[in-house]
Protein backbone atom coordinates (compact mmCIF):
# COMPACT_ATOMS: atom_id res chain seq x y z
CA UNK A 1 0.00 0.00 0.00
CA UNK A 2 1.19 3.35 -0.80
CA UNK A 3 1.39 6.19 2.14
CA UNK A 4 1.88 10.04 2.10
CA UNK A 5 5.73 9.47 2.60
CA UNK A 6 5.76 7.68 -0.83
CA UNK A 7 5.38 10.67 -3.04
CA UNK A 8 7.52 13.86 -3.17
CA UNK A 9 5.59 16.97 -2.05
CA UNK A 10 6.78 20.05 -2.90
CA UNK A 11 7.93 22.46 -0.32
CA UNK A 12 5.37 24.76 0.35
CA UNK A 13 2.90 22.20 1.02
CA UNK A 14 1.63 22.56 4.90
CA UNK A 15 1.53 19.08 6.37
CA UNK A 16 -2.23 19.34 8.13
CA UNK A 17 -3.10 20.16 4.44
CA UNK A 18 -1.83 16.70 2.87
CA UNK A 19 -4.44 13.99 2.45
CA UNK A 20 -3.84 11.02 -0.13
CA UNK A 21 -6.61 10.09 -2.18
CA UNK A 22 -6.43 7.47 -4.08
CA UNK A 23 -7.24 3.21 -4.82
CA UNK A 24 -5.44 2.35 -1.71
CA UNK A 25 -5.90 4.80 0.50
CA UNK A 26 -9.85 4.49 -0.48
CA UNK A 27 -10.41 0.93 -2.02
CA UNK A 28 -14.22 1.85 -2.13
CA UNK A 29 -12.92 4.40 -4.91
CA UNK A 30 -13.21 1.20 -7.32
CA UNK A 31 -16.39 0.36 -6.60
CA UNK A 32 -18.32 3.73 -5.78
CA UNK A 33 -16.24 6.61 -6.28
CA UNK A 34 -19.67 8.72 -5.79
CA UNK A 35 -20.03 7.73 -2.30
CA UNK A 36 -16.31 8.75 -1.78
CA UNK A 37 -16.42 11.87 -3.20
CA UNK A 38 -20.18 12.60 -1.18
CA UNK A 39 -18.17 12.30 2.07
CA UNK A 40 -14.52 13.63 1.09
CA UNK A 41 -16.40 17.57 2.84
CA UNK A 42 -16.17 14.74 6.34
CA UNK A 43 -12.60 14.22 5.33
CA UNK A 44 -10.26 16.18 4.36
CA UNK A 45 -9.61 20.44 4.56
CA UNK A 46 -12.15 22.36 1.94
CA UNK A 47 -8.51 22.78 -0.24
CA UNK A 48 -6.37 19.76 0.39
CA UNK A 49 -3.00 18.75 -1.25
CA UNK A 50 -3.62 14.95 -2.82
CA UNK A 51 0.42 13.24 -3.87
CA UNK A 52 -1.88 10.84 -5.70
CA UNK A 53 -3.27 13.39 -8.05
CA UNK A 54 -2.43 13.54 -11.65
CA UNK A 55 -0.93 10.20 -11.76
CA UNK A 56 1.51 10.74 -8.84
CA UNK A 57 2.53 14.13 -9.26
CA UNK A 58 0.51 15.35 -6.82
CA UNK A 59 -2.21 18.44 -6.80
CA UNK A 60 -4.45 20.58 -5.23
CA UNK A 61 -7.87 18.65 -5.00
CA UNK A 62 -11.03 20.86 -3.62
CA UNK A 63 -13.73 19.18 -1.46
CA UNK A 64 -16.42 22.52 -0.56
CA UNK A 65 -18.75 22.23 -3.76
CA UNK A 66 -18.92 26.68 -3.64
CA UNK A 67 -14.76 26.66 -3.82
CA UNK A 68 -14.78 24.43 -6.45
CA UNK A 69 -17.21 26.12 -8.38
CA UNK A 70 -15.85 29.73 -7.83
CA UNK A 71 -12.33 28.23 -9.12
CA UNK A 72 -14.10 27.12 -12.61
CA UNK A 73 -15.54 30.89 -12.70
CA UNK A 74 -12.14 32.34 -12.07
CA UNK A 75 -10.06 31.80 -15.10
CA UNK A 76 -8.32 34.69 -14.78
CA UNK A 77 -6.47 33.28 -11.71
CA UNK A 78 -7.10 29.23 -12.60
CA UNK A 79 -5.83 28.57 -16.08
CA UNK A 80 -7.16 25.87 -18.54
CA UNK A 81 -4.12 25.98 -20.90
CA UNK A 82 -2.60 22.61 -21.31
CA UNK A 83 -5.18 21.14 -18.93
CA UNK A 84 -5.85 17.73 -20.45
CA UNK A 85 -2.61 16.35 -21.22
CA UNK A 86 -2.96 15.64 -24.30
CA UNK A 87 -0.62 17.85 -25.86
CA UNK A 88 2.29 15.30 -24.07
CA UNK A 89 0.03 12.03 -25.52
CA UNK A 90 0.59 13.29 -28.86
CA UNK A 91 4.14 14.53 -28.28
CA UNK A 92 3.59 17.73 -29.58
CA UNK A 93 2.13 21.19 -28.77
CA UNK A 94 -1.81 20.98 -29.53
CA UNK A 95 -4.42 23.11 -28.01
CA UNK A 96 -7.79 21.94 -27.49
CA UNK A 97 -10.09 24.38 -28.82
CA UNK A 98 -11.65 26.37 -27.16
CA UNK A 99 -10.90 24.13 -23.46
CA UNK A 100 -7.50 24.86 -23.88
CA UNK A 101 -7.88 28.79 -24.03
CA UNK A 102 -8.44 30.86 -21.65
CA UNK A 103 -10.61 34.14 -21.96
CA UNK A 104 -11.06 36.58 -23.54
CA UNK A 105 -9.21 34.58 -26.07
CA UNK A 106 -11.36 31.76 -25.59
CA UNK A 107 -14.51 33.11 -26.49
CA UNK A 108 -13.69 34.09 -30.20
CA UNK A 109 -13.69 30.69 -30.79
CA UNK A 110 -16.48 29.09 -28.33
CA UNK A 111 -18.51 31.59 -30.16
CA UNK A 112 -19.17 29.41 -33.24
CA UNK A 113 -20.54 26.51 -31.36
CA UNK A 114 -23.04 28.39 -30.05
CA UNK A 115 -25.72 27.39 -33.16
CA UNK A 116 -24.53 23.94 -34.37
CA UNK A 117 -24.67 22.62 -30.92
CA UNK A 118 -27.91 24.68 -29.82
CA UNK A 119 -30.90 22.78 -28.70
CA UNK A 120 -32.80 23.62 -31.65
CA UNK A 121 -29.97 22.66 -34.01
CA UNK A 122 -29.36 18.95 -31.85
CA UNK A 123 -33.26 18.64 -31.67
CA UNK A 124 -32.80 18.00 -35.79
CA UNK A 125 -31.08 15.17 -35.26
CA UNK A 126 -33.47 13.09 -32.63
CA UNK A 127 -34.75 10.93 -35.40
CA UNK A 128 -31.29 9.60 -36.63
CA UNK A 129 -30.14 9.28 -32.84
CA UNK A 130 -33.42 7.22 -31.64
CA UNK A 131 -33.07 5.27 -35.11
CA UNK A 132 -29.05 4.68 -33.78
CA UNK A 133 -30.16 3.51 -29.78
CA UNK A 134 -33.06 0.74 -31.95
CA UNK A 135 -30.79 -0.69 -34.03
CA UNK A 136 -28.07 -1.29 -31.15
CA UNK A 137 -30.96 -2.68 -28.73
CA UNK A 138 -32.58 -4.62 -31.56
CA UNK A 139 -29.22 -6.58 -32.02
CA UNK A 140 -29.62 -7.79 -28.71
CA UNK A 141 -32.51 -7.86 -27.14
CA UNK A 142 -34.33 -10.95 -27.92
CA UNK A 143 -30.64 -12.62 -26.08
CA UNK A 144 -31.85 -11.51 -22.94
CA UNK A 145 -28.54 -10.24 -21.83
CA UNK A 146 -25.14 -7.57 -23.31
CA UNK A 147 -22.57 -6.22 -21.61
CA UNK A 148 -24.30 -2.81 -21.72
CA UNK A 149 -20.97 -0.91 -21.49
CA UNK A 150 -19.63 -2.75 -24.50
CA UNK A 151 -22.82 -3.19 -26.83
CA UNK A 152 -24.66 -0.21 -26.08
CA UNK A 153 -22.64 2.85 -24.49
CA UNK A 154 -19.28 2.93 -25.85
CA UNK A 155 -21.15 2.10 -29.45
CA UNK A 156 -24.47 4.83 -29.52
CA UNK A 157 -22.19 8.20 -28.71
CA UNK A 158 -19.32 7.40 -31.34
CA UNK A 159 -22.43 6.15 -34.15
CA UNK A 160 -24.08 10.10 -32.85
CA UNK A 161 -20.49 12.15 -33.24
CA UNK A 162 -19.82 10.32 -36.80
CA UNK A 163 -22.95 11.56 -38.36
CA UNK A 164 -22.34 14.70 -36.54
CA UNK A 165 -19.13 15.37 -37.63
CA UNK A 166 -20.01 13.95 -41.69
CA UNK A 167 -17.41 10.60 -40.93
CA UNK A 168 -18.31 7.79 -43.13
CA UNK A 169 -19.63 4.92 -41.40
CA UNK A 170 -17.18 2.83 -42.73
CA UNK A 171 -14.82 3.88 -40.66
CA UNK A 172 -16.66 3.09 -37.50
CA UNK A 173 -14.85 -0.24 -36.58
CA UNK A 174 -11.26 1.65 -36.73
CA UNK A 175 -13.20 4.58 -34.58
CA UNK A 176 -14.19 2.34 -31.80
CA UNK A 177 -10.73 0.89 -31.57
CA UNK A 178 -9.00 4.52 -31.47
CA UNK A 179 -10.96 5.40 -28.60
CA UNK A 180 -10.41 2.16 -26.64
CA UNK A 181 -7.01 2.35 -27.22
CA UNK A 182 -6.75 6.29 -25.98
CA UNK A 183 -9.61 6.58 -23.29
CA UNK A 184 -8.71 3.08 -21.04
CA UNK A 185 -6.67 4.40 -18.40
CA UNK A 186 -5.45 0.81 -17.80
CA UNK A 187 -3.37 0.34 -21.50
CA UNK A 188 -0.29 1.58 -20.97
CA UNK A 189 0.97 4.86 -22.16
CA UNK A 190 2.81 3.39 -25.67
CA UNK A 191 -0.44 2.56 -26.57
CA UNK A 192 -2.58 5.26 -25.63
CA UNK A 193 0.18 7.87 -27.11
CA UNK A 194 0.13 5.86 -30.21
CA UNK A 195 -3.70 6.41 -30.52
CA UNK A 196 -3.47 9.68 -29.48
CA UNK A 197 -1.13 10.16 -32.94
CA UNK A 198 -3.26 7.43 -34.64
CA UNK A 199 -6.45 9.66 -34.21
CA UNK A 200 -4.58 13.06 -35.29
CA UNK A 201 -3.36 11.42 -38.64
CA UNK A 202 -7.11 10.56 -38.76
CA UNK A 203 -7.85 13.78 -38.43
CA UNK A 204 -5.51 15.64 -40.52
CA UNK A 205 -7.22 13.45 -43.62
CA UNK A 206 -10.39 14.47 -42.50
CA UNK A 207 -9.76 18.21 -42.63
CA UNK A 208 -8.42 17.46 -46.23
CA UNK A 209 -11.39 15.28 -47.30
CA UNK A 210 -13.76 18.31 -46.38
CA UNK A 211 -11.51 21.02 -47.57
CA UNK A 212 -11.97 19.25 -50.89
CA UNK A 213 -15.35 17.80 -50.81
CA UNK A 214 -17.11 20.39 -48.07
CA UNK A 215 -20.93 18.97 -46.83
CA UNK A 216 -23.39 19.83 -44.28
CA UNK A 217 -21.56 18.56 -41.08
CA UNK A 218 -20.06 20.03 -38.28
CA UNK A 219 -16.34 19.09 -39.65
CA UNK A 220 -17.07 21.19 -42.81
CA UNK A 221 -18.65 24.35 -40.84
CA UNK A 222 -15.72 24.49 -38.82
CA UNK A 223 -13.19 25.00 -41.40
CA UNK A 224 -15.18 28.55 -42.02
CA UNK A 225 -15.32 29.75 -38.60
CA UNK A 226 -12.78 32.85 -38.39
CA UNK A 227 -11.37 34.38 -34.91
CA UNK A 228 -10.29 37.81 -35.21
CA UNK A 229 -11.46 38.46 -38.93
CA UNK A 230 -9.05 35.87 -40.23
CA UNK A 231 -9.70 32.02 -41.44
CA UNK A 232 -8.20 29.49 -38.65
CA UNK A 233 -4.99 28.30 -39.18
CA UNK A 234 -4.55 23.89 -39.50
CA UNK A 235 -3.44 23.97 -36.05
CA UNK A 236 -6.76 25.38 -34.72
CA UNK A 237 -8.66 23.33 -36.64
CA UNK A 238 -6.89 19.93 -35.66
CA UNK A 239 -7.70 21.68 -32.03
CA UNK A 240 -10.95 21.15 -32.51
CA UNK A 241 -12.00 18.56 -34.38
CA UNK A 242 -9.49 16.83 -31.52
CA UNK A 243 -11.47 18.31 -28.51
CA UNK A 244 -14.93 17.11 -30.40
CA UNK A 245 -13.53 13.67 -30.70
CA UNK A 246 -12.32 13.33 -27.10
CA UNK A 247 -15.30 15.35 -25.79
CA UNK A 248 -18.37 13.73 -26.85
CA UNK A 249 -17.45 10.22 -26.83
CA UNK A 250 -16.55 8.26 -23.43
CA UNK A 251 -18.60 11.33 -21.21
CA UNK A 252 -21.32 9.78 -22.38
CA UNK A 253 -20.35 6.46 -22.52
CA UNK A 254 -19.64 6.69 -18.90
CA UNK A 255 -22.63 8.91 -18.11
CA UNK A 256 -25.10 5.88 -19.52
CA UNK A 257 -22.95 2.90 -17.83
CA UNK A 258 -23.82 4.59 -14.41
CA UNK A 259 -27.50 5.59 -14.85
CA UNK A 260 -28.10 2.16 -16.44
CA UNK A 261 -26.60 0.75 -13.40
CA UNK A 262 -28.29 2.45 -11.10
CA UNK A 263 -31.57 1.76 -12.63
CA UNK A 264 -30.27 -2.44 -12.70
CA UNK A 265 -30.10 -1.94 -8.65
CA UNK A 266 -33.20 -0.62 -8.19
CA UNK A 267 -36.35 -1.60 -10.25
CA UNK A 268 -38.67 0.54 -8.52
CA UNK A 269 -36.99 3.31 -10.23
CA UNK A 270 -37.06 1.40 -13.52
CA UNK A 271 -40.93 0.77 -13.19
CA UNK A 272 -41.28 4.44 -11.95
CA UNK A 273 -39.86 5.61 -15.46
CA UNK A 274 -41.52 3.40 -17.10
CA UNK A 275 -45.15 4.02 -15.72
CA UNK A 276 -43.86 7.73 -15.99
CA UNK A 277 -42.21 8.40 -19.32
CA UNK A 278 -42.33 12.00 -18.78
CA UNK A 279 -39.99 11.92 -15.63
CA UNK A 280 -37.56 11.15 -17.96
CA UNK A 281 -35.49 14.65 -18.69
CA UNK A 282 -35.53 15.36 -14.66
CA UNK A 283 -34.34 11.77 -14.49
CA UNK A 284 -31.38 12.29 -16.89
CA UNK A 285 -30.44 15.77 -15.32
CA UNK A 286 -31.11 13.65 -11.82
CA UNK A 287 -28.36 10.75 -13.09
CA UNK A 288 -25.78 13.56 -14.23
CA UNK A 289 -25.80 15.18 -11.07
CA UNK A 290 -25.22 11.82 -9.65
CA UNK A 291 -22.62 10.62 -11.28
CA UNK A 292 -20.78 13.95 -12.70
CA UNK A 293 -17.96 12.09 -14.50
CA UNK A 294 -15.01 14.11 -15.53
CA UNK A 295 -12.36 15.76 -13.02
CA UNK A 296 -11.02 18.79 -14.69
CA UNK A 297 -7.54 20.63 -14.33
CA UNK A 298 -6.64 24.06 -13.73
CA UNK A 299 -3.57 25.79 -13.28
CA UNK A 300 -2.41 28.33 -11.05
CA UNK A 301 -1.54 32.03 -12.90
CA UNK A 302 0.16 33.73 -9.93
CA UNK A 303 1.52 33.21 -6.28
CA UNK A 304 -1.62 34.00 -3.91
CA UNK A 305 -3.20 33.57 -0.83
CA UNK A 306 -6.84 31.45 -1.60
CA UNK A 307 -9.16 30.58 0.88
CA UNK A 308 -6.51 30.53 3.54
CA UNK A 309 -4.16 28.35 1.60
CA UNK A 310 -0.98 29.59 -0.39
CA UNK A 311 -1.06 28.61 -3.86
CA UNK A 312 1.95 28.69 -5.97
CA UNK A 313 2.08 29.88 -9.39
CA UNK A 314 2.36 26.63 -11.88
CA UNK A 315 0.81 24.73 -9.04
CA UNK A 316 -2.42 21.80 -10.47
CA UNK A 317 -5.43 22.30 -9.02
CA UNK A 318 -7.71 18.85 -9.56
CA UNK A 319 -11.90 19.92 -9.69
CA UNK A 320 -13.59 17.08 -9.42
CA UNK A 321 -17.31 17.67 -10.53
CA UNK A 322 -18.71 14.70 -8.96
CA UNK A 323 -18.05 16.56 -5.15
CA UNK A 324 -19.82 19.79 -6.17
CA UNK A 325 -22.70 17.84 -7.77
CA UNK A 326 -23.01 15.82 -4.42
CA UNK A 327 -22.37 18.64 -1.70
CA UNK A 328 -25.21 17.96 0.76
CA UNK A 329 -24.79 21.83 1.78
CA UNK A 330 -26.13 22.32 -1.27
CA UNK A 331 -28.48 18.82 -2.46
CA UNK A 332 -30.39 17.36 0.62
CA UNK A 333 -29.94 13.34 0.43
CA UNK A 334 -27.30 13.89 -2.45
CA UNK A 335 -26.62 10.18 -2.68
CA UNK A 336 -30.19 8.93 -3.22
CA UNK A 337 -32.16 9.56 -6.83
CA UNK A 338 -34.40 11.94 -6.72
CA UNK A 339 -36.18 12.20 -10.50
CA UNK A 340 -38.51 15.41 -9.25
CA UNK A 341 -35.66 17.69 -7.53
CA UNK A 342 -35.79 21.00 -8.31
CA UNK A 343 -33.68 23.21 -8.89
CA UNK A 344 -30.82 21.07 -9.44
CA UNK A 345 -27.86 23.34 -10.25
CA UNK A 346 -25.27 20.04 -10.79
CA UNK A 347 -21.96 20.27 -11.81
CA UNK A 348 -21.29 17.47 -14.18
CA UNK A 349 -21.26 20.00 -17.12
CA UNK A 350 -18.87 22.69 -15.28
CA UNK A 351 -20.04 26.24 -14.58
CA UNK A 352 -17.93 29.23 -16.24
CA UNK A 353 -16.51 29.73 -19.22
CA UNK A 354 -15.66 26.52 -20.37
CA UNK A 355 -19.79 24.93 -19.29
CA UNK A 356 -19.86 22.11 -21.96
CA UNK A 357 -20.67 23.21 -25.37
CA UNK A 358 -22.37 19.29 -25.75
CA UNK A 359 -24.43 19.22 -23.17
CA UNK A 360 -27.73 19.62 -25.19
CA UNK A 361 -26.68 16.46 -27.08
CA UNK A 362 -25.47 15.05 -24.22
CA UNK A 363 -28.87 15.44 -22.53
CA UNK A 364 -30.61 14.11 -25.65
CA UNK A 365 -28.95 10.93 -26.48
CA UNK A 366 -29.57 9.98 -22.86
CA UNK A 367 -32.83 10.48 -22.99
CA UNK A 368 -33.53 8.53 -26.37
CA UNK A 369 -31.64 5.99 -25.17
CA UNK A 370 -33.55 5.77 -21.61
CA UNK A 371 -36.79 5.79 -23.48
CA UNK A 372 -35.57 3.28 -26.23
CA UNK A 373 -34.51 0.98 -23.90
CA UNK A 374 -37.44 0.84 -21.80
CA UNK A 375 -39.62 0.75 -24.51
CA UNK A 376 -38.08 -2.71 -25.65
CA UNK A 377 -36.33 -4.37 -22.32
CA UNK A 378 -38.06 -5.50 -19.56
CA UNK A 379 -36.94 -5.29 -15.90
CA UNK A 380 -33.08 -5.89 -16.07
CA UNK A 381 -30.95 -6.24 -13.65
CA UNK A 382 -26.83 -6.86 -13.05
CA UNK A 383 -25.89 -10.21 -14.56
CA UNK A 384 -24.89 -13.00 -11.56
CA UNK A 385 -24.25 -10.58 -9.21
CA UNK A 386 -21.43 -8.97 -11.16
CA UNK A 387 -18.52 -7.29 -8.94
CA UNK A 388 -17.85 -4.54 -11.32
CA UNK A 389 -15.07 -1.97 -11.11
CA UNK A 390 -14.53 1.36 -12.04
CA UNK A 391 -11.67 3.00 -14.14
CA UNK A 392 -10.73 6.22 -12.65
CA UNK A 393 -9.03 8.85 -14.50
CA UNK A 394 -9.84 12.59 -15.85
CA UNK A 395 -13.43 10.72 -16.96
CA UNK A 396 -14.51 7.75 -14.19
CA UNK A 397 -16.15 5.07 -16.18
CA UNK A 398 -17.55 1.22 -15.47
CA UNK A 399 -15.57 -1.52 -16.79
CA UNK A 400 -18.24 -3.46 -17.93
CA UNK A 401 -22.09 -3.87 -17.38
CA UNK A 402 -23.49 -7.22 -17.59
CA UNK A 403 -27.15 -7.04 -17.70
CA UNK A 404 -29.96 -9.52 -18.00
CA UNK A 405 -33.59 -9.47 -18.45
C1 LIG B 1 -22.42 13.39 -20.51
C2 LIG B 1 -21.63 13.87 -21.42
C3 LIG B 1 -20.66 15.01 -21.20
C4 LIG B 1 -20.09 15.47 -20.04
C5 LIG B 1 -20.30 14.94 -18.63
C6 LIG B 1 -19.25 16.58 -20.41
C7 LIG B 1 -18.52 17.34 -19.50
C8 LIG B 1 -17.74 18.42 -19.83
C9 LIG B 1 -16.98 19.19 -18.89
C10 LIG B 1 -16.88 18.88 -17.40
C11 LIG B 1 -16.39 20.20 -19.57
C12 LIG B 1 -15.48 21.27 -18.99
C13 LIG B 1 -14.04 20.84 -19.01
C14 LIG B 1 -13.15 21.87 -18.35
O1 LIG B 1 -13.64 22.93 -17.98
O2 LIG B 1 -11.94 21.60 -18.21
C15 LIG B 1 -16.77 20.08 -20.95
C16 LIG B 1 -16.37 20.95 -21.95
C17 LIG B 1 -16.68 20.77 -23.28
N1 LIG B 1 -17.48 19.78 -23.80
FE1 LIG B 1 -18.46 18.33 -22.79
N2 LIG B 1 -19.29 16.77 -21.75
C18 LIG B 1 -20.15 15.84 -22.28
C19 LIG B 1 -20.50 15.69 -23.61
C20 LIG B 1 -20.04 16.49 -24.63
C21 LIG B 1 -20.40 16.33 -26.01
C22 LIG B 1 -21.37 15.27 -26.55
C23 LIG B 1 -19.71 17.28 -26.72
C24 LIG B 1 -19.69 17.60 -28.19
C25 LIG B 1 -20.39 17.15 -29.13
C26 LIG B 1 -18.96 18.07 -25.76
C27 LIG B 1 -18.20 19.17 -26.08
C28 LIG B 1 -17.52 19.95 -25.16
C29 LIG B 1 -16.75 21.13 -25.53
C30 LIG B 1 -16.55 21.69 -26.94
C31 LIG B 1 -16.21 21.64 -24.34
C32 LIG B 1 -15.30 22.84 -24.18
C33 LIG B 1 -16.07 24.11 -23.89
C34 LIG B 1 -15.16 25.29 -23.68
O3 LIG B 1 -13.98 25.13 -23.38
O4 LIG B 1 -15.64 26.43 -23.81
N3 LIG B 1 -19.18 17.55 -24.51
N4 LIG B 1 -17.60 18.98 -21.09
Amino acid sequence: MTSIFDYAIPDHIPENLIFALDGDTHPELKKNPFKVFANLPNEAPPIFFNPAAFQGAGGWSISDGAIIKEVLQSPELFSSKNNTGFSFLLGQELDLIPLEIDPPEHRGYRSHFNVPLSPREVAKREDAIRASAIELIEAFESKGRCDFVEQFAVQFPVRIFMDLFGMPRTDFDKILDYEYKLLHVSNTIETRAQAARDIYDYLLKLIAEKRANPKDDLASSILEFTVDNRPLTDKEIMGMYFLLFVGGLDTVASSLGFAWRYLASNPAAQQGLRDNPESIPSAVEEFFRMHSVVEVRRCVTEDMEFHGVQLKQGDFVNCITAVASLDSKEFADPLNADFERSPNRHCAFVFGPHRCMGSNLARLEIRIALEEWLNRIPDFSIADDADIDVNLGAVVSLAKLPLVW
